[in-house]
């Protein structure tokens, strides 16, 4: 069922406690407005005039409100003042799988602790919780992977997304689940750039870049996994799903489409045939299936040469 009577648009300012009461019912609420993935789900919802506002945490944008979702006493302020119909919970911990490995406590805080708090919230505001997951959850091992396939995730990152996964489906009335990987788009404020714009800017200044032909995965433009975020909401869908773009390629043909799409030096580019005996365990071969999302849905999840060419046309436009 697709949802009727959405609600149009305001955009949030400013600091909770200048808000008035009046302002405080609204319809969608995302959570890391300032990532690659939240800014583009925030975008979309703008231009469709859905009512939304936007969290940020380390760097202030104007229109975003500041949430750190590791302070109870944040998260209980934000909530009470705010009681949207939808949460995109697309807040990341900078640093990634490494940093979780070799810093356990914060990153359990992180991607276990505080998404109860937000799904706790979301229950007591009868609000639909989305939560992004990852191909991290699988070992790699026998891929393609379905929804429903075993997981074993091999590292902490994916261990606790799982856990975080398994605890929405048991507590939360209503939730999707979105597992994504490889999310790349131009994002040039980025602090924690993605691999295309990692590669990007190190070619640019003349240096080399490694990349490992021992990994493959899924490249997915994050604007696609936007625009299924967003579908995904106004269709009304719950559940676990899939969405990922349509390539399954090596970090090295992924390196190599981008060059030539950028217009890049490829002699800069150094293939690394093994990993490094200290790389933190990660699947190697992890090929998400989006099957179950592109039967019932509609929003195109493009191969990885029409993605790069879509990213370069956002480099135009957004500079
Ligand atoms: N990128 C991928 O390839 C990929 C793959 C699979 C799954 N995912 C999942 O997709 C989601 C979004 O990832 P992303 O790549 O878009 O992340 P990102 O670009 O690194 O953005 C992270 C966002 O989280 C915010 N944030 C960081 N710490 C916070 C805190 N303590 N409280 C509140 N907000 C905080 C940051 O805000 P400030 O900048 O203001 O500090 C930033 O807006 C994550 O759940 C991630 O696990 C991503």
């Amino acid at each position: 069922m697709t949802r009727t009577g959405v609600k149009y648009l305001i955009s949030g300012q400013g600091q909770i406690s200048n808000m008035s009461s009046s302002e405080s019912k609204l319809q969608a609420v995302v959570i890391g407005a300032n990532g690659l993935v939240g800014r583009c789900v925030i975008n979309l919802l703008t231009q469709k005039g859905i009512e939304c506002i936007g969290t940020c945490n380390k760097r202030p944008r104007n229109k975003l409100f500041k949430l750190d979702i590791t302070d109870p006493e944040e998260i209980n302020r934000f909530f009470s003042k705010f009681s949207p119909e939808v949460v995109f919970h697309c807040a990341n911990l900078a640093g990634g799988v490494n940093f979780c490995q070799s810093n356990p406590k914060i990153a359990t805080d992180f991607h276990l602790n505080a998404t109860k708090r937000i799904g706790n919230a979301c229950n007591a505001n009868n609000a639909t919780m989305f939560f992004i997951s990852t191909d991290y959850v699988f070992d790699g091992t026998k891929a393609p992977y379905k929804e429903n396939d075993p997981t074993n995730p091999l590292n902490l990152y994916g261990k606790l997304k799982l856990e975080a996964e398994e605890w929405i489906k048991g507590n939360i009335s209503k939730f999707v689940i979105v597992r994504t990987t490889n999310v790349y788009g131009w994002d040039p404020e980025t602090v924690t750039p993605n691999y295309v714009m990692g590669l990007y800017r190190t070619l640019k200044e003349g240096k080399p870049f490694n990349a490992p032909s021992f990994l493959r995965g899924n490249p997915t433009y994050a604007n696609d996994l936007a625009e299924a975020i967003v579908e995904l909401y106004v269709k009304n869908a719950h559940g676990l799903f899939h969405v990922v773009g349509k390539s399954f390629v090596d970090r090295l043909e992924w390196a190599n489409a981008a060059c030539e799409i950028f217009e890049l030096n490829k002699s800069l580019l150094n293939e690394t045939k093994v990993p490094s005996p200290d790389m933190v365990p990660r699947p190697l071969e992890s090929n998400l299936t989006s099957d179950k999302f592109m039967r019932a849905y509609k929003s195109t999840l493009h191969d990885l040469a029409s993605g790069l060419k879509l990213m370069k046309s956002d480099m135009k436009t957004l500079g």
